[in-house]
Formats: structure tokens, sequence, C-alpha cells
């Protein structure tokens, strides 16, 4: 079974992804966790961005791998868990750049599909649902407005309230990542279109898993 979770910056995929892969035993696989943990290695490498040619890129890509957890995958560099640095803002603004290279794309949607080979999947991403699993049975969109992902975000980053000027900046930075990235942001036709912006995050889970049951119920689910 896989279901597809895709939707634009901060709109608390991976969260929610991760959160319905524990309640229903499934695995979580975040693929934008590997564009990030690509664009890390490729920092700490330490040649220029203007000088990422696509065989640069893609010669990161056996420093990455995939460890299975019980209900995620976690992303190693150099044998490494990275998940602080590919989180924070350096990897954050540029992540965007690699993404948009083919051999970069095809990289990771085949390590993603193997991901899924032996197991239930929860997967997140933006093309999940158009490209990557086309035949999922689930395929969820979020949506959210910009401001509240800012808030949320920033709430998580913080551990406090934000102000409302940090939040305009963070809206813009989020804005801006969602035109980098709308190319292959696409919500596929047979999506189920989810506005999380006035839902908590436990009230995202509990329509997702509702969801999964009913397809797990229809006729000729594999
Ligand atoms: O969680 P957040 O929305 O901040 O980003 P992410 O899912 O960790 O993805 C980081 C970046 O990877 C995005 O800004 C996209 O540039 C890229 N990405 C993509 O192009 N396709 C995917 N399936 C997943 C991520």
């Amino acid at each position: 079974m896989v279901i597809a979770i895709d939707g634009p910056a901060a709109s608390g995929k991976s969260s929610t992804a991760q959160w319905v892969a524990e309640q229903l035993g499934y695995r979580h696989v975040d693929s934008g966790s590997l564009y990030r943990a690509l664009t890390a290695a490729l920092l700490r490498q330490g040649a220029p961005p203007e000088r990422w040619t696509p065989a640069l890129i893609v010669a990161q890509a056996d420093r990455i791998a995939l460890r299975p957890e019980r209900t995620a995958f976690t992303a190693l560099i150099d044998g490494v868990p990275a998940d602080e640095e590919i989180r924070g803002g350096l990897v954050t603004g540029h992540v965007s750049l690699v993404a948009q290279v083919p051999e970069a794309r095809r990289w990771v949607n085949q390590r993603v599909r193997q991901a899924a080979e032996s197991h239930d999947v929860v997967v997140d991403g933006r093309d999940i649902g158009t490209t990557v699993f086309p035949d999922a049975p689930l395929k969820i969109f979020l949506v959210e407005d910009p401001w509240e992902r800012a808030r949320r975000r920033l709430t998580q980053r913080l551990g406090r309230r934000p102000s409302d000027e940090e939040i305009a900046t963070e809206t813009d930075v989020i804005v801006q990542r969602d035109s980098r990235d709308a190319t292959q942001t696409v919500q596929a036709k047979d999506a189920v279109l989810l506005d999380t912006t006035y839902l908590t995050q436990a009230e995202q889970v509990e329509r997702i898993v509702a969801l999964v049951r009913a397809v797990s119920q229809r006729p000729n689910v594999s």
C-alpha cells in the first residue's frame, strides 16, 4: 500500500505523514529529505552552487543512504544521521536549485520507490501522486494559507509565539520557495484536496487515516 501526500512548502506534509504512518504501522518516506541530503552533501563538499553540475550532484548520491527505522527512514550522509543539518536554513535556501535538476529527480524517485518495495508506506513530497507513484490508491494534496504555514513552522522552530513581523518575513520565504518549486508541485487529478488552515494536526491525521481505511475496503486495492 502506498499513500501519497503532496503539497507546497511547509504545509505540514512530513509531520502529518509521520503521524499517519505511526497510526497505521506503515513507514514514512520523506522524499524531501533526499533532496535535502543531496544539498547538504554538496554544501559540505565546498564547490559554490553555480558549479553544481548534474554530474557533481549525482556524484554525491553514493554518500547518502536511507536507514529503515520502525515507522520511518533516517537520511544518512557518509553513514551518519544528518537531520538537524538538512533542516537548517542553508540547506533550505539551496534545495530548490538541486530539485530542479532532472538527474537529481531521477535518483530520488528511484530511492523512494526502492524504500517502498518491502513495506506499506506513506510518502510525502511534491510529485509523489503524479510522477513517483501515479497508481497509488490514495493521494492527498495538502494546502494551507501561507501565513498559517509560516506561523506553525516558526512556532515549532522558536518554541514560542512568533511576532507578526517574524511571521511576515517567514511567509515571504515560504512563498518564494513555493514559486521555485511550482513546476514539480502538482496535484494529481485523483487526489483528495485537504485544506489544513483551520485543522489541528490531530484532525488532519484523523481524516487521512479514515480515508486510508475507506480505500483499504475497496475491492482490488494492492
Ligand atoms: O517540508 P518542506 O516543505 O519544507 O520541504 P521538503 O518536503 O523537505 O522538501 C524540500 C525541497 O525538496 C522542496 O523545497 C523541493 O525543492 C524539493 N522537493 C521536490 O522537488 N520534490 C519532492 N517530491 C520533495 C521535495
